[in-house]
């Protein structure tokens, strides 16, 4: 498989997907908006892109099954397949706020192969392949070189899940502000990571978090010099749901400073 041309291939399908957003943004009205859950919400547009995103996909390579946010397509054991957000960042979307952005993965059954994550918004494209590296608009990413927490500058979201989340969550803030530089909420997990891939942000952490909001932009940080892995450490975090992704430098001291919020066996 040639990893390097698929990127360009996804890349094409992303940016469509992408254009397809903030084009429906124009008009966008809160009455398309429905619950999925408390705090979760989801419209026709994220509908849309998926259908979108999913029959290019399929296109391109037939033999792979899918994980997606909104749940139109299946995985059924197939030997690769694709991770989709068609719309990260919803309730930035809603509310007419950047960023938002299409986000997709492809991986085997044990790794990350490729990333795009795209952003109609600022008309960024971040992408990458294992072993290739990871660029955003063809410039090569590097995560960046702050050693000291008190220098940090870090995005924790916080995720829909309020009851289960609510007292962990102001533990970690708790735990974490005052220690380090700044602390961030982006409303987009997927370009909060890719900010790690680009220097832009140190680390970036999130429990209950989907596989189609990290997996594209785990690998892009990956192949940017970064660290991801769960909360407790654990390298093989593609099926998780407790992701720190950092500059690999304050991975360790900022993975401590999550476990004295977050019981280990929560
Ligand atoms: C959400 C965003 C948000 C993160 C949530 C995600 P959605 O995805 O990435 O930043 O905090 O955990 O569910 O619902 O906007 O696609
Ligand atoms: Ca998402």
């Amino acid at each position: 498989m040639d990893l390097a041309q698929l990127t360009t291939e996804v890349r094409r399908i992303a940016m469509d997907a992408g254009r397809f957003l903030k084009e429906e943004r124009k008009n966008f009205c809160l009455e398309s908006v429905e619950k999925k859950h408390a705090h979760d919400y989801v419209s026709y547009v994220d509908k849309e892109s998926e259908k979108q995103i999913v029959a290019a996909l399929s296109a391109l390579l037939p033999e792979a099954g899918f994980i997606t946010e909104e749940g139109s397509a299946t995985y059924r054991d197939e030997p690769y397949c694709w991770v989709v957000d068609p719309l990260d960042g919803t309730t930035n979307f809603i509310h007419d706020n950047a960023p938002y952005c299409v986000s997709i993965a492809l991986r085997s059954k044990e790794e990350l192969l490729l990333g795009v994550v795209y952003d109609p918004c600022r008309n960024e494209c971040f992408y990458g392949w294992q072993g290739g590296g990871a660029y955003v608009d063809g410039r090569r990413m590097q995560v960046s070189a702050v050693g000291q927490m008190e220098d940090a500058f870090l995005v924790v979201e916080l995720p829909y899940n309020s009851q289960q989340y609510a007292r962990t969550g102001e533990h970690l803030i708790h735990n974490l502000y005052g220690k380090v530089g700044g602390i961030r909420m982006t409303g987009s997990a997927a370009l909060a990571i890719c900010y790690v891939a680009a220097g832009r942000f140190d680390a970036w952490a999130e429990a209950f978090i989907g596989k189609w909001d990290y997996s594209a932009a785990a690998l892009l940080v990956q192949e940017a010099g970064g660290k991801v892995t769960d909360f407790y450490g654990g390298e093989n975090f593609i099926e998780g749901h407790h992701i720190i992704a950092t500059n690999g430098l304050l991975h360790q001291e900022l993975q401590e400073l999550i476990c004295q919020a977050y019981p280990l066996g929560m």
